[in-house]
């Protein structure tokens, strides 16, 4: 079988799954079963391309280095649900920037995807943190997959590690660094003396930060990470807005000197525990012993400690942000959604 995909958001991480689904064709088809065309492109700055016998990828990718555009291409116009039909696409990746307020674009591309029965991945926290009742029931009565690897801990498998390699356990707490582009500015004050802009700079420009940046430095970012593992672990609804914020916008390099001279690391932690019944979920920068492993996180490196019933403490470390790295958490889901 032959699947049809189509690609909402042809950004950085939009682009990295073009050019590993280039680079794997043929091992994704021997290994996993995985046999695709790209039959539609859709992208707010680059526009709209489409061809139901599969886009030339190749092509694609030229365009996108060389001018990063897709101007070699007619353009398509149209609502979007017809631009699915016309495309005869059966799966969909979104990669859009991540709104946590309306959860827009990617809300209304995902559903009008699921309403047709076409399977979606999206790496966007926004719809998924929005509107997660709404979709997975949507999902359902219309027959798609709908799967988010990518929202926390990019292509780190925390979501298919939570949701079937841990599946029984009870699930306590967990704690630990949910924003890569916030590690990454803090490592680089503490270990290069890099002032907040440079190191907020070098995110942006390694693909890390999101669209509007100050959704990591204030903290946006791991709050809609929390309230969707919230969703996920404890099937309990934390709005964004209710999680207990602060993020690094208050945090000196004098601070961060005077921690590390004290023999601490500066992190900006995310939690989220259960007590009595109520769900709790925070995010804050706190002064981490260096003996402790969270310190030793660097650079946009995640980490997760879970603990739970069956297991104790279970630590999950890996990127948590970056082009190919999210890149890989689409594909993860569509070999899943090829194989389920
Ligand atoms: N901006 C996010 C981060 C990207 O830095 O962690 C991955 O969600």
């Amino acid at each position: 079988m032959i699947h049809n995909l189509a690609l909402a958001g042809c950004g950085n991480v939009g682009t990295a799954l073009l050019e590993i689904l280039n680079e794997k064709r043929a091992e994704l088809s021997e290994r996993h079963g995985f046999n695709f065309r790209v039959t539609l492109i859709t992208d707010l700055m680059k526009g709209t391309v489409l061809e139901p016998e599969g886009l030339d990828l190749e092509k694609v990718l030229k365009d996108l280095k060389e001018s990063n555009s897709l101007d070699s291409f007619p353009k398509a116009q149209g609502a979007f649900g017809e631009l699915l039909e016309r495309s005869r696409s059966t799966m969909m990746a979104e990669a859009t920037p991540t709104n946590l307020k309306t959860g827009e674009p990617g809300l209304t591309h995902i559903r009008t995807a699921l309403s047709r029965g076409i399977h979606v991945t999206t790496t966007n926290k926004g719809p998924v943190s929005v509107a997660f009742d709404e979709l997975t029931t949507l999902a359902k009565s219309c027959g798609a997959k709908f799967r988010y690897e990518g929202v926390v801990m990019s292509g780190t498998p925390l979501l298919q590690m939570l949701q079937y390699g841990m599946a029984g356990c009870t699930v306590q707490k967990i704690e630990g660094i949910l924003n890569g582009t916030t590690n990454f500015i803090l490592t680089k004050m503490n270990e290069s003396g890099s002032s907040y802009a440079d190191a907020l700079d070098e995110a942006t420009s390694l693909g890390y930060a999101e669209a509007d940046p100050s959704g990591d430095v204030e903290g946006w970012d791991a709050a809609g990470k929390v309230s969707i593992l919230a969703k996920v672990i404890f099937g309990k609804n934390i709005p964004v807005s209710e999680v207990d914020r602060q993020g690094i916008t208050c945090v000196t390099p004098e601070k961060i000197k005077e921690a590390s001279e004290n023999g601490y690391a500066v992190k900006l932690i995310a939690g989220l525990n259960m007590l009595n019944g109520i769900p709790y979920a925070y995010v804050t920068p706190k002064e981490i012993p260096l003996s402790h492993p969270l310190a030793s996180i660097k650079g946009a490196t995640n980490a997760v400690s879970i603990t739970t019933d069956n297991l104790g403490e279970v630590t999950l470390i890996g990127p948590g942000a970056g082009r190919r790295e999210t890149g890989q958490a689409l594909l993860v889901d569509l070999i899943a959604m090829c194989k389920d």
